[in-house]
């Protein structure tokens, strides 16, 4: 997955986030799909989460300190992202050691889960914060 000029937000720091976010992801999907002991999943996952964690945590800050209307349910938004990874990372480490190498419906579903979801809610929530942000920072 690549970070492209549309899936810009107007807000410089957001922007930087999302595309480390997305390097971050892009290792993950390359560790489910070609598994190899090249990548070590627990710590593709870990390196992601961090950062998820910390991304979301900055978005909420900006939405706190400018009284962002919607602060509620975008939070909500990022709160949902992190059960459903709760719920991969327990699959996730089953291709350590015993499954089979690159497993194509753990492939589905990281996509499903990580991929598919940023990008969604980066073209929807995050642009409507960008908009409301923009004139403020
Ligand atoms: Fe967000
Ligand atoms: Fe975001």
């Amino acid at each position: 997955m690549e970070w492209t000029e549309d899936l810009s937000v107007g807000v410089q720091t957001i922007d930087n986030q999302h595309k480390e976010l997305f390097a971050r992801i892009n290792d993950l999907v390359a560790a489910v799909k070609q598994h190899t002991c090249k990548y070590k999943i627990g710590d593709v996952i870990k390196f992601l989460e961090e950062y998820i964690v910390f991304h979301f945590g900055e978005e909420e800050k900006y939405m706190r300190e400018h009284d962002y209307p919607g602060y509620l349910q975008h939070k909500a938004q990022h709160e949902i992202f992190i059960k459903n990874f709760e719920e991969l990372k327990k699959e996730l480490p089953k291709l350590e050691g015993g499954a089979k190498p690159g497993s194509y419906d753990l492939s589905v579903e990281t996509n499903q889960v990580v991929v598919d979801w940023i990008l969604d809610h980066i073209a929807k929530i995050d642009k409507k914060l960008g908009e409301f942000l923009k004139d403020r920072v």
